[in-house]
């Protein structure tokens, strides 16, 4: 509704020329008139290189062409330096495709994974923050710096996910094997620093995200706990599911494109372009 409203507001401004709509009246449906008068209010502030995404772009819901995602999924360096993402996921074919994983069309993206497991990448309509495209564009897999040719079948990996599985309990296999692959140094890789050197108690800085890693309560407790209050911590590890499992996801999720440093933006502005064409219904055109 509101998409429709700003896109006939947007081809009258193309019809009238864009100095005659900033002119005089108050013209609610124009994009480019509320713009000027929240300019001329003090109420947009323009600085650095997000903040013309967010301003004039995300915070004005501007609906996103389709043919906009398509050039971010053609074009190398879209999301931070490396390949375009069609390099390597062009075909809905396993063979041909890693995944079988097709961004090279609307309907490729909008399907996600065709090999086994199958999966979509994000529900339209939702922020896939969280979701399967979220996660692989803004979360470095752990420990921070692990090299994407370290396996993700791992024994101590496989360990995790098992006593996740079995119900994350505080028991004897967890005291005796789970807690110490948490707290030494190359458990998930040579020269790969322990979680416990990043994560080790509940106060930022030094341990990021407030995720204490180094006891059961710790782990169990979750990310953010004083920030968003202990109720509201972000919950890493679910009983039982571990797909669903913050510590698990980034134990085998490699951020996109592979190789990428985890000192670049986890939010770049073309990555909040495209979370945005997803919340608008991931509409293919
Ligand atoms: C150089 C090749 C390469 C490039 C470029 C690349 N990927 Fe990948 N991608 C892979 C490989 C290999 C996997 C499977 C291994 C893994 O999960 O890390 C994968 C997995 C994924 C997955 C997980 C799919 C699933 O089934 O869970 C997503 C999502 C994804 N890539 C998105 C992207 C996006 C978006 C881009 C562009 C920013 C991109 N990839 C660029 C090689 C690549
Ligand atoms: C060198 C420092 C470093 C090490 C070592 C490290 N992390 Fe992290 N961790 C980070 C940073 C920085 C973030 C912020 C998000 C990002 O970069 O993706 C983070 C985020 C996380 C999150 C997301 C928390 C949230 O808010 O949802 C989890 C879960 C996590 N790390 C688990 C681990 C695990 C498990 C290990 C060990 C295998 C580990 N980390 C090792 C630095 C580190």
């Amino acid at each position: 509704m509101m998409g429709r409203l700003v896109l006939a507001a947007l081809s009258a401004v193309a019809v009238i020329g864009v100095t005659a709509a900033i002119a005089d009246d108050d013209d609610d449906s124009s994009l480019t008139k509320r713009l000027m008068k929240d300019i001329t209010e003090g109420k947009v502030k323009v600085e650095g290189d997000h903040a013309a995404v967010q301003e004039l772009i995300l915070k004005r819901n501007i609906p996103i062409p389709y043919s906009y995602v398509e050039t971010l999924m053609r074009a190398p360096n879209a999301f931070g330096p490396g390949p375009a993402c069609v390099v390597c996921h062009s075909s809905n074919d396993p063979a041909k495709s890693y995944r079988g994983l097709d961004l090279s069309t609307c309907d490729g993206i909008k399907a996600g994974s065709m090999e086994e497991p199958k999966h979509a990448l994000f529900e339209a309509g939702k922020d896939p923050k969280k979701a399967i495209l979220g996660r692989r564009l803004r979360n470095n897999r752990m420990p921070l710096g692990v090299q994407f040719n370290v396996p993700t079948d791992s024994k101590p990996i496989i360990a995790i996910r098992d006593w996740i599985k079995d119900g994350a309990k505080n028991d004897d296999n967890f005291k005796k094997n789970i807690l110490k692959l948490f707290n030494t140094d190359n458990t998930f890789g040579e020269d790969t620093p322990a979680c416990s050197q990043c994560h080790m108690s509940n106060q930022e800085p030094p341990s990021f995200h407030e995720l204490n890693l180094t006891t059961y309560e710790g782990i169990m407790l979750g990310a953010d706990s004083v920030a968003k209050g202990v109720d509201n911590a972000t919950k890493v590890i679910i009983p039982g599911d571990p797909g669903a499992s913050g510590v698990f996801q980034h134990l085998v999720e490699d951020r996109m494109p592979p190789g990428i440093a985890p000192t670049e933006d986890r939010d770049h502005p073309n990555t909040q372009i495209l979370f945005q064409w997803v919340k608008q219904g991931a509409q293919c055109k």
